[in-house]
C-alpha cells in the first residue's frame, strides 16, 4: 500500500488549479441513470471515488468512458436493466447510496447493501428511506441490505429532521420522475445540491428552490441526455487555503467560486490570514500577519463545513492562543486528533468539543490517514513538522484529492508518494 513521506516545507508559494467537485460529480453520475440516454460530464476530477461510481454504473448495465486527461466522463444509461447495486462496490463508498433514488424511480424497485466509506460515525440512511416511503415506496430492511419498491412514485411533502446532503439529493432525484409535486422541507442548501438540480433541469426535470431550504420538484414522465460541467471543489480549495496559512505562504487558487468558500475565508481572516478575491483567482496569504486562535462550529452550508474541520485543526495547533472546535454534523469525526497529538499537538476532546493549544512544535511521526479529510490534515501538519512524517493508508486521501502530491510539489511542498 502506498504512503506519503512529508517533510517540513517552508512557505508554499505559487498557483494551484482546483479540480471539479467530488461531492457534485458523484450525485450527477448517479442522476445520469434517470436519463436512460447519453450524458457528457466535464470537469470531472480524477479520483478513486469517481472511478468506483463509474464501476457501479457499469455494473448496472450502463456504458461509461472515463477520460481523465480531458476530465470528461461519457455515460449512456439506456441499457440499464438491473435494480440491484453490487455489494462489493456499495460497501467501498458511502456515496453509492445515491444510486438508490434514481434506480427506484426508473426501475420501480432497488436493492442496495448498506454503504461503507469514511468511518466518521453512524451515518444512517433513515432520512433517505423516509423520503422514499413518503413517496409511496415500500421498504424492506435486511441484515445488511435494503430494498425499496414502488411501481410509480407519487409526489409528496417530505420534511427532513436534519438537512442531510445525501437524503436531499436522493429524494430530489427520485422525485423528478414521480407523479405530481414533491416538496422537500429543511432541505440541505449545499452548492453541490444546486449543481445537481441544474444537471437535472438540463435533462428536462422541473426542480425549483435548490440552494434554499425548500425544494419543489414537479415530476415529469421522462428525462433526456445532456452535457454538464461540474462546479469546482470547495473543499479541495479550502484545503489549499489552509495550506497557504499553515505554511505562512502565499497561494493563488484558480477555478474557485469565492462564494462557496465564504465561511472558510471568514475563519482564515479571523486567524489573521489575508484572503483576496481578485481577477486572477483567490489569493490566500499567511505571511502578512502573525496568526492567532479562533473558535469553530461545524454546521450545514452556509455554515463552516465539517469537511474542513480537521485541516483547520492542524492549522490551529500552529497559531498563537487556544482555540475551540465543536463538531455538530458527525458524531465521531475526531480520529485525526490522536494522530496530530502523536506529532506533538496538544488537543483535548470533551464530547463534541475539542480544545487546541496553539504554537505547538510539531515533530514528524508515523501516522495513519483514518479518513479522507483527516489524511489531508496530517499532510498539512507534516509541512510544519520537524523531520519526516510518514502517512499510511493514503488511499483515503486519493478518494477525494485529484493529483494531490503533484499539485503540492508544484508550489514547493516536500511530499513524495512511495509504494510500501
Ligand atoms: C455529504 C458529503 C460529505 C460531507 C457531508 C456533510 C457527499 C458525497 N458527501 O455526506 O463529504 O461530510 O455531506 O456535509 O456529498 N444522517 C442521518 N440520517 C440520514 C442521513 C444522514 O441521521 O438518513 C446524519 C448523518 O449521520 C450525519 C449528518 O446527518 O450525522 C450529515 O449527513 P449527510 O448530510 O447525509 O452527509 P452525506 O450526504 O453522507
Amino acid at each position: 500500500m502506498a504512503k506519503y513521506i512529508v517533510e517540513n516545507s517552508g512557505p508554499l508559494r505559487g498557483e494551484v488549479i482546483i479540480s471539479g467537485s467530488k461531492n457534485a460529480v458523484l450525485p450527477i453520475l448517479a442522476a445520469s441513470i434517470l436519463a436512460g440516454d447519453a450524458c457528457e460530464i466535464s470537469d470531472v476530477p480524477n479520483l478513486l471515488d469517481v472511478d468506483v461510481m463509474c464501476k457501479l454504473l457499469r455494473s448496472l448495465g450502463a456504458s461509461v468512458e472515463e477520460d481523465y486527461e480531458n476530465e470528461i466522463v461519457n455515460v449512456d444509461t439506456k441499457d440499464i436493466t438491473t435494480w440491484e447495486a453490487p455489494r462489493d462496490l456499495v460497501t467501498r463508498m458511502r456515496a453509492s447510496i445515491l444510486v438508490m433514488g434514481p434506480i427506484l424511480a426508473r426501475q420501480g424497485k432497488v436493492k442496495v447493501s448498506l454503504p461503507g466509506g469514511c468511518s466518521i460515525g453512524l451515518r444512517p440512511i433513515d432520512l433517505h428511506l423516509k423520503g422514499f416511503q413518503s413517496m409511496g415506496a415500500e421498504i424492506e430492511k435486511g441484515p445488511d441490505y435494503v430494498v425499496a419498491r414502488a411501481d410509480k412514485l407519487k409526489g409528496a411533502k417530505v420534511y427532513l429532521d436534519f438537512p442531510s446532503v445525501g437524503a436531499t439529493e436522493n429524494i430530489m432525484m427520485a422525485a423528478t420522475l414521480a407523479e405530481g409535486v414533491t416538496v422537500i422541507e429543511n432541505a440541505a442548501e449545499e452548492p453541490e445540491i444546486v449543481d445537481l438540480a441544474n444537471f437535472l433541469n438540463k435533462m428536462g426535470a422541473k426542480v425549483k428552490g435548490a440552494g434554499t431550504n425548500m425544494i419543489r420538484i414537479e415530476g415529469v414522465p421522462a428525462l433526456k441526455g445532456t452535457r454538464h460541467a461540474v462546479i469546482p471543489d470547495r473543499i479541495e480549495a479550502g484545503t489549499f487555503m489552509v495550506a497557504a496559512a499553515i505554511t505562512r505562504g502565499d497561494l493563488l487558487l484558480k477555478n474557485v467560486v469565492p462564494d462557496h468558500v465564504k465561511s472558510i475565508s471568514a475563519k482564515l481572516m479571523e486567524c489573521g490570514a489575508v484572503v483576496e478575491d481578485n481577477e486572477d483567482g483567490l489569493r490566500v496569504r499567511g505571511d502578512v500577519n502573525p496568526l492567532i486562535a479562533t473558535d469553530i462550529r461545524t454546521l450545514p452550508y452556509p455554515g463552516f463545513p465539517t469537511d474542513m474541520q480537521s485541516q483547520f485543526m492542524a492549522l490551529l495547533t500552529t497559531v498563537e492562543g487556544t482555540s475551540m472546535v465543536v463538531e455538530t454534523v458527525f458524531e465521531n469525526r475526531y480520529m485525526h486528533i490522536g494522530e496530530l497529538n502523536r506529532m506533538g499537538a496538544d488537543i483535548k476532546i470533551d464530547g463534541r468539543s475539542a480544545v487546541i493549544v496553539g504554537q505547538r512544535p510539531l515533530m514528524g511521526a508515523p501516522v495513519i490517514a483514518t479518513d479522507l479529510r483527516a489524511g489531508a490534515a496530517l499532510v498539512l501538519a507534516g509541512f510544519r513538522a520537524e523531520g519526516e512524517t510518514e502517512i499510511s493508508e493514503i488511499y483515503h486521501i486519493e478518494r477525494g484529492y485529484s493529483s494531490f502530491e503533484k499539485k503540492l510539489i508544484s508550489i514547493g511542498a516536500k511530499i513524495r508518494r512511495v509504494e510500501d
